[in-house]
């Protein structure tokens, strides 16, 4: 594997509840590379926004520690960028005020701010949408400047929290080839949360799969497709294969949430 940048040691989350404490994330240690993209899949419910939380630094967790570069993360920061599902952009800055955002705020000069800005709005195919505020624009576009805006912080890893989810299936796709392009180009290390089997493998360097809620890691699927890799990738006997076996490990944690929600409400309910 290449060098760690991102170490989870022993995470776990418990939130407390009227019913005594709610264990949402049992003991969960991993590590990604420099340049990787790991991506962790799980049924609805299973902790893998408390886990990508954690990470970022916006909750802390019950034990464990997170180390970026082998430093203890203890609450947000720049060198960590986030992209999460709902659109997050500021609605009364431009697009390329929102992709400046992060450079000013760590006192950039103008001149660097622009250029950065016009560098990933490039990156992301929005060059000619600068101008543009965010409700001018479809929510592709929207997830563009969201990616554009958290690589214009250079962070150590980027980490997105089911980043296309709110897409429809061709943009979803459009999406997951461009973040692959640009991770071609700028090699951002990657932490990428989703419940899509087939996003998993086309976007993956390893996949951890989770147990459904109390959420742990299950196992670890390698994907041995290099970083270049065409759309045709999908419709290939390997990649058939890959999305065999992680769907063959997802199926019944899916089957675990239904049964628990189906026990809940007849309990509820008689
Ligand atoms: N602040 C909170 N207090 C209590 N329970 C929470 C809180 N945040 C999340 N949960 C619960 O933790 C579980 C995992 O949530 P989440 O990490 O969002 O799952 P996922 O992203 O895998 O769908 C869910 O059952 C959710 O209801
Ligand atoms: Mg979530």
């Amino acid at each position: 594997m290449p060098d760690p940048i991102l170490c989870l040691e022993g995470l776990s989350k418990e939130y407390p509840t009227k019913s005594g404490s709610l264990t949402v994330l049992e003991p969960t240690s991993l590590t990604v590379g420099v340049s990787e993209l790991v991506s962790i899949v799980g049924p609805s419910g299973c902790g893998k926004s408390t886990l990508l939380h954690i990470v970022g630094g916006l909750t802390t967790p019950t034990s464990g520690r997170v180390l970026l570069d082998g430093h203890e993360v203890t609450g947000p920061g720049a060198e960590r960028g986030m992209v999460f599902q709902a659109y997050t952009l500021f609605p009364w800055l431009t697009v390329r005020q929102n992709v400046q955002f992060g450079p000013k705020q760590r006192g950039a000069k103008k001149a660097e701010r622009e250029q950065l800005a016009d560098h990933f709005l490039d990156a992301v195919g929005l060059h000619g949408f600068r101008d543009h505020f965010p409700k001018q624009l479809s929510g592709g576009m929207r997830q563009r400047v969201a990616i554009a805006r958290a690589l214009a912080n250079s962070p150590r890893i980027l980490l997105m929290d089911e980043p296309f989810g709110a897409l429809d299936a061709q943009t979803r796709t459009v999406m997951q080839e461009l973040l692959l392009t640009i991770r071609s180009k700028e090699r951002t290390t990657t932490l990428f949360i989703t419940h899509d089997i087939d996003e998993a493998v086309f976007l993956s360097d390893r996949i951890f799969v989770m147990t459904a809620r109390p959420g742990r890691l299950k196992a670890e699927i390698c994907v041995p497709f290099g970083s270049d890799r065409s759309p045709d990738l999908r419709t290939s006997p390997e990649f058939f294969q890959i999305r065999a076996e992680v769907y063959d490990l997802l199926h019944s944690e899916g089957q675990a949430v239904v049964d628990a929600e189906i026990a809940a409400g007849s309990s509820a309910s008689g």
